[in-house]
């Protein structure tokens, strides 16, 4: 079996976590490749619920856990999940070459949504971005440097002359050392060593396509590549080694921050979906809510190379009374299925919507109902994707092989 990659093909939030310990099954091990604890995975067994906002969401299978060297890894949170799942630091391995998230970085992020203004992006402040950038101007440290006695020097006069307090990490450093000691290895050679013994890797990105660094709507993106190309660069493995990609898809659209969002709903019927889908973000933030949009949709099924698709939350479409997907764009009198780099286009044009079918109403009980089945053909049809699976409630029961 090949190694996979799931990967959410809109602006996060499309129900990955319950996707990846699904799939996880005949996997060795999981292992996320680059994103950091913005992320929030959320996996329900029984009456249990857990999110994962750092360790793969496999930590819930006895899995082999590995954090490949694209993370941006906060030894805070690290700690914090740990400290929930203590069995799981056996299972764990960490490349040494993982950017780390300083407590500097997270109040940089405050800063600079500050300095933006209007135009906030709406981050997690979990300091993801600033963390990267120092990495990009080759301040901050990595994980292996925390053994080598890493001078902050150069850091600190950096982030005192941004006016963002720089008392000494020397302590952070410390405690950071403790906690990763023992954990460390070259992620991508175990991935390597794994498939060599017969064995498989799941690579489980956070965040989606459309919030791509490179790719998505920018700036209103998350500060990283979450398409599946990256997946080999960000793991250290040949891209010969990546293996395919499952796409995830919700049956309609959510976006936690700002940014253009050409299918979103402005009237109550938004607040219908947000109570129903539970589409609430860090610290309880209310989602934007918007239908399925198959224009952003098919750039991500190309940009990824999609062929096959997890479809998730037909559930939440039973308690609406319609269901709509646009089809187009129409800019200026004329209709396009291009989504454009341009945010001016992107944050102006108006959806042509059609409504296919309905699920309001559908019973789910045993299994996926026709009314489901209707959608997994359109969306088969409209993509040129097979779906593999349909998603209808968080447990995973509730969930159909196709
Ligand atoms: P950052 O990744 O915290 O810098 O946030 C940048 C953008 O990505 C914001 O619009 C966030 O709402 C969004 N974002 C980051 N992580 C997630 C996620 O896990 N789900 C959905 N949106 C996210
Ligand atoms: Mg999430």
């Amino acid at each position: 079996m090949p190694n996979l990659s799931i990967i959410g093909l809109q602006w996060g939030d499309e129900g990955k976590g319950k996707v990846v310990d699904y799939v996880s099954d005949g996997f060795q091990a999981v292992s996320r490749f680059s994103g950091g604890s913005n992320a929030a995975h959320t996996v329900v067994i029984g009456e249990e619920k857990h999110t994962f906002h750092l360790l793969p969401s496999g930590a819930l299978k006895g899995k082999e856990l590995l954090i490949g060297a694209g993370v941006a890894l906060d030894p805070a949170v690290l700690a914090e999940e740990l400290s929930v799942l203590p069995d799981a630091r056996a299972k764990l391995m960490v490349d040494g070459r993982c950017t780390l998230v300083t407590p500097l970085d997270k109040e940089l992020d405050s800063v600079v949504e500050g300095i933006r203004g209007d135009f906030a992006i709406g981050t997690t402040l979990r300091g993801i971005g600033p963390s990267y950038a120092a990495r990009a101007l080759r301040l901050s440290p990595r994980v292996i440097d925390l053994f080598e006695g890493f001078d902050f020097a150069a850091m600190a006069r950096f982030y005192e002359k941004l006016s963002v307090y720089a008392g000494s990490l020397l302590g952070w450093a410390e405690e950071s050392g403790a906690l990763l000691d023992g954990l460390v290895g070259n992620v991508g050679a175990r991935v390597m060593q794994i498939n060599e013994m017969g064995g498989s890797v799941l690579f489980e990105r956070s965040q989606g396509t459309l919030l791509d660094l490179t790719h998505g709507s920018y700036p209103y993106v998350t500060s990283s590549n979450t398409s599946a190309s990256h997946v080999p660069a960000a793991m250290g493995i040949p891209s010969s080694a990546a293996g395919p990609a499952l796409g995830v898809v919700k049956c309609y659209t959510t976006r936690g921050g700002g940014g253009p969002f050409p299918t979103e709903i402005k009237d109550s019927v938004a607040e219908g979906i947000r109570t129903a889908g539970n589409e609430f973000g860090e610290a309880a933030k209310p989602s934007r809510v918007g239908w399925l949009d198959l224009v952003a949709l098919k750039y991500a099924v190309d940009l990824n190379g999609i062929k096959e698709i997890a479809l998730s939350k037909l559930d939440v479409m039973s308690q609406v009374r319609e269901f709509k997907a646009c089809v187009a764009y129409k800019w200026q009198g004329t209709e396009t299925t291009d989504f454009q780099s341009s945010l001016g286009h992107l944050g102006s044009v108006e959806p042509v919507y059609e409504s296919p079918l309905s699920l309001r109403g559908a019973n789910f009980e045993a299994g996926l109902p026709k009314e489901g089945k209707k959608l997994v053909d359109y969306l088969e049809k409209s993509l040129n994707v097979r779906v593999r699976l349909a998603s209808y409630g968080e447990g995973r029961s509730e969930t159909a092989e196709l």
